[in-house]
């Protein structure tokens, strides 16, 4: 794909405008270039956002692993494709070459196949960040299954309801895994998890930390043996260009997580395109992405997007601060990282160390810089440009979603000028719209509104796994034919968009999205609460952390108080897990109610940050005396 690159500015704008004006030859161009179709399409998109219904290269048939895999062989077969660096910065990098790559995910495939795994199937994958995660999702992809990973820092609670809920047949996992100095037990989870699941008839075990652990009979297999009993070929299933590729659970604003599901073949050419133009990537570059690959980030670009372009990406199974905070640059120097992808908390938290960390080696391999997950403030933005960019690799700061399946704004590196706390500029095809709360869309510039997406682009989710209703209800109610992120944004005098925050009930945790409701549920749960309610408030390192307003049923002794926060992080532990533990705990007489009976979070939010002196109009609460109480931390009702 070496002629995607755009170059400049003019060139960003021309391509744009052509891929708006004419986006079905835009993206069938996109398409012919480069990648392996079994039969070529009937029609490049059909849409209809009022179902919604929405389907890219209709008729087309193929199989994303012999685009990610089995192209390249012939002339990037000694490649790396995957570089694994490990944990612990002794033992050794494995370079994962795409011959390698090749009969790794076909001896898988050929795995899965042996336990009954077919097309269609759901499998779940837990793991963390070894090499057999991201051959995991290719061996699922190569015969037509459906994965559907789940991060390995939620609990057996969070697990077992993602399990049931896409009916997984297949849990893939490890022994435990490695996380700094410590270990974790994940098939510890597993088995805690998976006793609530009745749909799972299979565990597969992979061996990460050699540690003793149960093995259920007639349920769990170590993978290994079965890996080497394997064929390393494996006949790729030929898909439809719309059959889903995977379910990846994002948060919602109620209690239920959201499995939105992505397709094939929109989802491959998107992923390859914005990755090949986002990171201007140029054969034999090293491109490393911090990120989990249970999260989108991972799926998308550390996965999909680079290995169909034939990409040496790197998969990083430690932490920022093991064995210190010199970490991620320690390995910029070592695999001479060309372009670099994180989110601002790690970037907030690394920026608090002394500079030492990041002075001590040589970043001058890198070229393009990027930012994803939730805002970066202007302080972040410019540590990470001064200190790791040395102000000569652009920053790309791309804001999109787990439901865009690809980023969907961003500057192009040397092409569009940034600007600190800025996406900039929307990636060709992706036309955006302002909404006001009447439903108008804002036009002109320097204005703010709700931000929504007018036409379809392929890499969108098509639904919600199992609930189409939700799907149309969340993304496609609130303004007529239009897809609504959640998010607001503004748009400065140049056009530029700036993402200002969620404007639903969810909360962006350190990048992770958080809904406030599963996590008031699960407080809920404990004995001594009678209600809660959860916002966010600004943290130096997380962007936001979570405040939680409790009524307890009985106020008791304050010095209880103290235990009962500790109960109250233990059940969200438990629920969710501890990335949405609450930083602050306040026990209250009351909540701010309107009317009709809903939580005014808007007036909570204030609280929490402080804001009291501007709170609005609360004369029309149902309950205005409430609010006095909680700023003055009384327990006492009036
Ligand atoms: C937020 C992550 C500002 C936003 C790929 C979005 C951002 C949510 C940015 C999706 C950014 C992501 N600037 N905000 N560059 N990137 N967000 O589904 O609120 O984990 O709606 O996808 O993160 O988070 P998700």
């Amino acid at each position: 794909m070496s002629n995607y690159h755009i170059k400049h500015l003019e060139e960003y704008y021309q391509v744009y405008r052509k891929s708006i004006r004419y986006p079905e030859v835009f993206w069938e161009e996109v398409a012919e270039e480069h990648f392996v179709w079994r039969k070529r399409w009937d029609k490049v998109l059909s849409w209809d956002f009022t179902k919604p219904e929405v389907k890219w290269f209709e008729g087309a048939k193929l199989n994303i692993t012999e685009n990610c895999i089995d192209r390249h062989l012939r002339i990037r077969g000694e490649k790396t494709a995957i570089l694994f660096e490990p944990n612990n910065p002794e033992e050794d990098t494995q370079h994962i070459t795409y011959q390698q790559l090749y009969e790794r995910v076909n001896k898988f495939a050929n795995v899965l196949k042996s336990q009954g795994i077919k097309k269609g199937d759901r499998v779940c994958i837990y793991l963390p960040m070894i090499p057999e995660l991201a051959i995991s999702l290719l061996a699922c992809a190569r015969i037509g299954a459906i994965h559907s990973v789940v991060f390995a820092g939620f609990s057996a609670t969070a697990l077992a309801t993602r399990i049931n809920d896409a009916d997984c047949k297949m849990v893939i996992t490890s022994d435990g895994s490695y996380r700094g100095s410590k270990t974790i037990d994940l098939k510890g989870i597993v088995d805690e998890g998976v006793a609530q699941c009745p749909c799972v008839e299979t565990v597969l075990v992979a061996k990460r930390i050699h540690s003793e652990i149960n093995m259920k009979e007639g349920r769990d297999q170590w993978l290994q043996p079965l890996l080497d009993a394997a064929s390393n070929e494996c006949e790729p299933e030929i898909m439809d260009a719309e059959d889903p590729l995977f379910i990846l659970y994002t948060s919602g604003s109620t209690g239920k997580p959201k499995g939105m599901v992505h397709s094939t073949a929109g989802y491959m050419i998107y992923t390859a395109y914005t990755f090949k133009n986002v990171f201007n990537y140029r054969e034999n570059d090293v491109y490393w992405c911090t990120a989990d690959i249970g999260w989108i980030t991972g799926h998308s670009y550390i996965v999909y997007g680079p290995l169909a372009n034939g990409a040496t990406t790197v998969m990083f199974e430690g932490v920022p601060n093991y064995p210190d905070f010199g970490r991620f640059w320690e390995i910029v120097e070592k695999h001479k990282i060309n372009q670099f992808y994180t989110a601002p908390t790690a970037i907030r938290a690394l920026a608090k160390e002394n500079l030492d960390y990041v002075e001590k080696y040589d970043l001058s391999s890198l070229k393009v810089l990027g930012s994803v997950g939730e805002p970066i403030n202007e302080e972040a933005w410019h540590w990470y440009n001064d200190n790791v960019g040395k102000k000569k690799s652009p920053i790309v700061d791309t804001w999109w979603q787990t439901e865009t399946g690809g980023m969907m704004i961003s500057p192009i590196p040397y092409a569009t000028p940034t600007k600190p706390t800025y996406a900039t500029l929307p990636l060709p095809g992706v036309q955006l719209a302002l909404m006001d709360e009447h439903g108008n869309e804002i036009t002109g510039n320097q204005v703010d509104g709700r931000l929504c997406i007018k036409f379809p682009w392929p890499a969108m989710a098509r639904t919600i796994w199992g609930n189409h209703e939700r799907y149309r209800e969340t993304y496609f109610s609130a303004f007529k034919n239009m897809y609504f992120t959640g998010d607001g944004a503004l748009r400065d005098e140049v056009g530029y968009y700036r993402i200002t925050g969620r404007v639903d009930d969810v909360i962006i945790v350190s990048g992770h999205n958080l809904g406030t409701a599963p996590i008031e549920d699960a407080i809920n749960e404990h004995q001594a609460v009678a209600e809660s309610a959860i916002v966010g408030f600004p943290h130096d390192v997380k962007g936001s952390a979570l405040y939680g307003f409790v009524i307890l049923k009985e106020t008791g002794e304050s010095r209880k108080h103290e235990n009962l926060r500790k109960e109250i992080n233990q059940i969200i532990t438990e629920h969710i897990g501890p990335i949405a533990k609450l930083d602050k705990i306040q026990f209250t007489v009351g909540l701010p109610k309107t009317r009709s009976g809903k939580i005014m979070r808007r007036i909570l939010r204030k609280i929490a940050c402080n804001e009291t002196d501007n709170l609005g109009d609360i004369s029309t609460l149902l309950n205005p005396d409430v609010v006095q109480s909680i700023i003055d931390g009384s327990l006492v009702k009036k």
